[in-house]
């Protein structure tokens, strides 16, 4: 692009002119111009168009050999793009005329027609709509491989004990598969908000022309059932200028990325000198360029970052919508750069978490010492001296509390603290046996007998359950369009 400033020069002429002079400004082409991203829709638009030109043989507006020459036309316009020989030229705006015009190119008048009873407003609808279609898919198959990664770890580690926290101070022992499965959990619930938002993309918006309906007896049926859509906008001037189904599509990304990045930061914490949990591998991991001794877990810090830039995009495109008047107007061109973005992260966050859990290494160890230096077990110890030794809660409570306190004094856990000093405190925690039963680990954890429980039985049982998800989502059928270009036009 250039950078002259000063008078505007002419830079570039529009394909459809109609009453402007078709002369365009160099800023305008420059600020005008989509096709930086919207060549990520080449798919959507060349099978949209295909669609758009069989309905028209259909309904007599095009005939046979019109519609085989643009059939042939828009196969050859694909492998050009994706040989990387159609250059791509900002005076031509958008993938729409990029298309039109190398196919009018290709095949002379017939290319021509294709933009007949349709505009470019009912065009970039339709190819947004395929295109969240396509990217739900794609992104529901590598969340399905997080959450797979994230069942397979909980199974392996289900007698890990670690600390589970409130407030970032250790609270109770929990199992570590019980972790693993909460985060396993909420992103199978991102995996129902993403179904959501592929369904609301579900209707089909092209017939729509410009906003009122076109001049011509269409048939929007045939187009829905060529795209694989399941619905119909029933309102033209509502199928052209609404993005909420954009909208869906960002909150369900977002969701995720805040899941993701709750994740990442445990992940972060854990990898610490000071937690010493979990040890990720050296290849997602960076060393510093003057410190040697780090190992930053870059992966999970960005996952952590891009969350927030996820949510704006979400943001972003809610501002734009905010107040616009029906129906078309150039703002909407900005939903590319948020769409997009967000689309590309949720695949970079998914498959970054699953690599990180699937190479993470637990150190048991460690997560045992933490329970213990935690006194994770008091409200165990006061349970049962309310349930075997008969005091009331308040009155355990301040007893447990009182313990803790002296051996934190002495430097010592719970487990440590020798039979003199639990007698000072009171002759009811004198008794070995009592003692060491009410503050076992794993007799707390197999207390949690509560159904979600972190007791081993209902671990087993939710592993179960999560497996049950897991077999659900790996059958569910997106729908993702068929974008091919099958020639069966002749
Ligand atoms: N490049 C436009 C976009 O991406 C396509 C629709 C243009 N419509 C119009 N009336 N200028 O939104």
């Amino acid at each position: 692009m250039s950078e002259k400033t000063g008078p505007e020069k002419q830079s570039g002429t529009q394909l459809w002119a109609g009453r402007s002079s078709g002369n365009l400004s160099s800023i305008a082409v420059e600020m005008g111009e989509s096709i930086s991203l919207d060549i990520q829709l080449y798919r959507e638009d060349l099978r949209a168009s295909l669609a758009h030109a069989r309905m028209l043989a259909h309904v007599g507006i095009l005939d046979r050999a019109e519609l085989k020459a643009i059939g042939d036309g828009l196969r050859q316009i694909r492998q050009e793009i994706e040989s990387n020989s159609l250059p791509l030229r900002p005076e031509l705006e958008d993938i729409h005329t990029h298309v039109e015009n190398r196919l009018t190119e290709i095949i002379g008048e017939a290319g021509k027609k294709l933009h007949t009873a349709r505009s470019r407003n009912d065009q970039i609808a339709v190819d947004m709509h395929l295109f969240v279609r396509r990217a739900c898919a794609e992104i529901g198959a590598v969340w399905i491989g997080l959450l797979e990664s994230l069942s397979k770890a909980a199974a392996r580690e289900i007698d890990t004990i670690l600390p589970g926290y409130t407030h970032l101070q250790v609270a109770q022992p929990v199992r570590l598969s019980h972790h693993l499965l909460a985060h396993f959990w909420s992103f199978a619930r991102d995996l129902g908000r993403l179904k959501r938002a592929a369904k609301t993309a579900g209707d089909l918006p092209l017939g729509s022309g410009a906003l009122a309906g076109v001049n011509y007896e269409t048939d929007r049926e045939f187009l829905r059932e060529e795209l694989g859509f399941t619905g119909i906008y029933a309102n033209s001037m509502d199928a052209v200028s609404t993005r909420d189904y954009l909208l869906d599509f960002l909150y369900a990304l977002s969701v995720f990325a805040t899941h993701a990045s709750r994740l990442a930061e445990e992940l972060i914490l854990w990898n610490s000198l000071e937690f010493g949990f979990v040890h990720l591998p050296d290849e997602l991991t960076t060393g510093s360029s003057i410190m040697p001794q780090k190992k930053n877990p870059d992966l999970a810090e960005l996952s952590r970052g891009k969350s927030g830039r996820m949510i704006a995009n979400l943001m972003n495109l809610l501002v734009n919508l905010k107040s616009l008047p029906l129906t078309y107007n150039r703002d909407l061109q900005e939903d590319r750069q948020p769409v997009l973005d967000s689309y590309r992260q949720s695949l970079l966050i998914g498959r970054a978490l699953q690599a990180m859990i699937e190479g993470a290494v637990f150190d048991r160890g460690r997560m045992r010492a933490a329970v213990e230096r935690g006194f994770a077990t008091a409200t165990d110890l006061a349970d049962a001296l309310v349930s075997e030794r008969g005091l009331s809660f308040r009155e355990a409570h301040h007893l447990v509390g009182n313990l803790v306190a002296r051996a934190a004094e002495h430097g010592t856990t719970l487990a440590g603290a020798p039979a003199t000093l639990r007698e000072a405190v009171s002759p009811l925690l004198k008794d070995d046996e009592f003692y060491t039963k009410a503050i076992s680990l794993s007799a707390s954890t197999e207390r949690k007998v509560s159904a979600g429980g972190t007791a081993k039985h209902r671990q087993e049982e939710q592993l179960q359950h999560a497996g049950r998800e897991l077999e659900v989502w790996k059958d569910f059928d997106w729908r993702s369009p068929d974008l091919s270009l099958a020639s069966e036009d002749r």
